[in-house]
């Protein structure tokens, strides 16, 4: 959606509501706005913690159900969402990286959604001021269709896909508020103007750069990679690629989107199965990337074609510029193609 002929900006609540059909400018258009609400909550908050006295982890060491510190902002993030959502009138349940379990809305009051987020990712960064977000990612559920208990709601999402979800988005609070928002057309993204208090759409379909030499990953973590993924690290070392890496997930995917490159959590030794969540992390990156005519992958298939199993499941992921994600996977092509020709080698 273009900016206005008389060039006034289009408002996020004006590109939500517009983007619904007429007959069904409903729940969906109440939830995007329980999320902007929140998100300018949380963005409030970030701005003020230095002063408030809210940077820091909690005192009493408390952990988040991944088995991470809870900073004092996660909470404030995770309530915030919480508070707007579940008043919402239009989701069932949510899931947070800081809750344990599923959450569920009283039962005469649920609505047709599912709503997974990370309320406050990176905030490993959060007392150094550098870029932190909150990513979402929302399913449906079907008309008619409510939830009695939590098992009743874990067990309905055991029958989801990745590719059910229908829209996705993520904020990212760093030296301005962007707002990134796709439900399947396209991606758009918003920044918000301090002096009204809106956001404004500044960046209209957004399409990730085809090729671009660019890295992001935790090299610390290197000795624990497969093979293949350190061959492939090797080669970009060898081929003068730039390396970038902040280590908050929203601020890396926000610059692979715009400047174009990889960015990989692989899995490793000490995590197989990845670092980064399916449902808050990983599922809502993936369907902006691919919707801004990217790749992302879990180095077994798309991310996306994965089940749901649980709450907190992780997935190793690798996305971007397509021809930069093919790149690396001829990388693990060759290696299993090597490691099946040693392994008929052996039968001789
Ligand atoms: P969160 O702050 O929500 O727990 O997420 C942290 C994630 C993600 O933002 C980032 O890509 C990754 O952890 C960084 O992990 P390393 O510190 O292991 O590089
Ligand atoms: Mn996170
Ligand atoms: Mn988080």
């Amino acid at each position: 959606m273009e900016s206005e002929k008389n060039s006034t900006p289009v408002t996020l609540t004006q590109y939500i509501i517009r983007s619904q059909p007429p007959h069904s400018r409903g729940e969906f258009t109440l939830m995007m706005m329980a999320i902007q609400t929140a998100v300018k909550v949380i963005e409030k908050n970030i701005r003020r913690a230095g002063m408030l006295g809210m940077f820091g982890y909690l005192t009493n060491q408390s952990q988040n159900a991944t088995g991470d510190s809870q900073a004092k902002l996660d909470v404030i993030a995770n309530n915030a969402f919480k508070a707007y959502l579940m008043t919402s009138t239009c989701i069932a349940a949510l899931g947070s990286e800081e809750e344990e379990t599923l959450v569920i809305v009283d039962f005469d009051k649920q609505g047709d959604y599912l709503i997974f987020f990370d309320p406050l990712d990176g905030s490993s960064n959060i007392d150094a001021n550098v870029s932190v977000g909150s990513i979402w990612g929302i399913w449906r559920v079907p008309k008619g269709k409510k939830f009695a208990s939590i098992e009743d709601a874990n067990q309905f999402i055991r029958t989801l896909k990745g590719n059910d979800i229908v829209s996705a988005g993520y904020a990212m609070y760093g030296s301005a508020t962007n707002l990134v928002l796709t439900s399947g057309h396209g991606v758009d993204g918003f920044t918000l103007d301090p002096n009204i208090g809106e956001f404004l759409l500044t960046h209209p379909h957004i399409c990730i750069p085809k090729k671009r030499r660019i890295f992001s990953v935790n090299e610390g973590n290197y000795n624990k990679w497969e093979a293949w993924y350190r061959e492939y690290i090797e080669h970009v070392k060898k081929n003068k690629y730039t390396a970038r890496y902040i280590g908050s997930m929203v601020g890396d995917v926000h610059r692979t989107l715009l400047y174009g490159g990889i960015f990989c959590y692989p899995r490793d030794a000490g995590k197989v199965e990845g670092k980064l969540r399916f449902l808050y992390e990983a599922a809502p990156m993936a369907l902006i990337v691919e919707q801004a005519g990217g790749k992302a992958l879990s180095g077994t298939g798309r991310i996306l074609d994965q089940s749901i199993h649980r709450l907190h499941q992780r997935t190793p992921v690798y996305l971007g510029s397509r021809h930069e994600i093919d790149i690396c996977m001829s990388f693990r092509d060759k290696h299993a193609k090597k490691q099946e020709g040693d392994k008929q080698g052996s039968k001789l």
